[in-house]
């Protein structure tokens, strides 16, 4: 199957009840990981990249890695999404190589800058087959490689959601309810504002939302670093059933990156501990894959409900 627009998979989700999960790739064991637990479930699955996946792996590298997943898992729906484009010139190198998606984040900018950016991006991809994502309102935590104070995170206003839809034409849209970047989420209790998606969902009616900062930042995982000379402390995500009662709202797309993050660095690090020896990459690469695979297979299944969908 050749790579896949989420225009299908968020219409199946959206009626369906359940979300897509979108996940970010740097390296081939992580692509690797990721289609392995897609498959194993038989789940439609996005695999996103971000600028800075972009700088370190390369962009070709990525389009290749993802072509060659497509070969192995034909049965699988993949879409490949830029996910925090800055500008439109990153989104259109992005859709000129290859991705099936991009995501423009104009939040940083005034509502009408946003639009004006958003409307450009728009025009260019599905001129070109592709589909944009945007995103109104702030999410507090590490977005930009810039510490955004959670004072300064704003909230999604519904109605502004649905003018900005209206106006740019774009393909979904992510909104801020009170999700973050990173492992470090909620200081008190966790906190989603369901009211505003329930009534964004109700001023937009079959349109597919979605969550980024959506991490559970999984306890074991960061247990397992700590417990193998790591120092993660006071990390806290989103609760697994916040996720699914967003999922059987109109959220269609959850984004996943902390928790890849933490499922490959604690198991490299206790494969290091176990085989003090060992100094063959391979080793450690695979024990991080292969969690990597099981923590993809576990959110599916339990958390975004797109196990059999594919
Ligand atoms: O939302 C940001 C993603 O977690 C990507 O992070 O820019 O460090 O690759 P990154
Ligand atoms: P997490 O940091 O919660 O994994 O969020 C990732 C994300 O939103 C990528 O865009
Ligand atoms: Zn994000």
């Amino acid at each position: 199957m050749p790579l896949t627009r989420t225009t299908e998979m968020f219409k199946k989700a959206y009626e369906g009840h359940y979300a897509v999960g979108a996940f970010n790739v740097n390296n081939m064991e992580i692509i690797q990981g990721i289609m392995e637990g897609a498959e194993a479930t038989h789940s439609p699955v996005i695999l996103q990249a971000s600028e800075g996946a972009r700088t370190y792996a390369g962009q070709d590298y990525i389009v290749g890695l993802t072509k060659i997943a497509l070969t192995r898992c034909p049965d699988i729906p993949v879409a490949l999404h830029l996910d925090h484009g800055s500008t439109f010139e990153v989104c259109k190198a992005c859709i000129d190589g290859g991705f099936s998606s991009v995501m423009i984040d104009g939040s940083k900018y005034p509502f009408d800058e946003n639009a004006a950016l958003t409307k450009k991006v728009v025009e260019y991809a599905h001129a070109h087959g592709a589909v944009v994502e945007a995103e109104l309102g702030r999410l507090a935590g590490v977005e930009d490689h810039v510490n955004v104070a959670e004072k300064d995170a704003i909230f999604t206003d519904p109605d502004q959601a649905a003018e900005f839809v209206e106006l740019t034409h774009c393909d979904s849209l992510a909104i801020a309810i009170g999700t973050s970047h990173g492992a470090y989420k909620f200081k008190g209790d966790p906190y989603l504002d369901f009211d505003r998606l329930e009534k964004v969902g109700r001023l937009l009616p079959g349109y597919p939302i979605v969550l980024h900062g959506a991490s559970t930042v999984i306890p074991e995982f960061v247990e397992k670093c700590n417990r193998f000379g790591g120092e993660v402390n006071g990390a806290k995500g989103v609760p697994e059933e916040m996720l699914r009662k967003a999922a059987s709202m109109a959220v269609c797309k959850i984004n996943i990156d902390t928790d890849i993050r933490l499922a490959l660095t604690s198991s490299i690090r206790e494969s290091l501990h176990e085989h003090p020896e060992t100094f063959d990459p391979r080793m450690y690469l695979k024990a991080g894959r292969e969690a990597v695979k099981q923590m993809v297979m576990h959110k599916i299944t339990a958390v975004l409900g797109s196990d059999g969908q594919a």
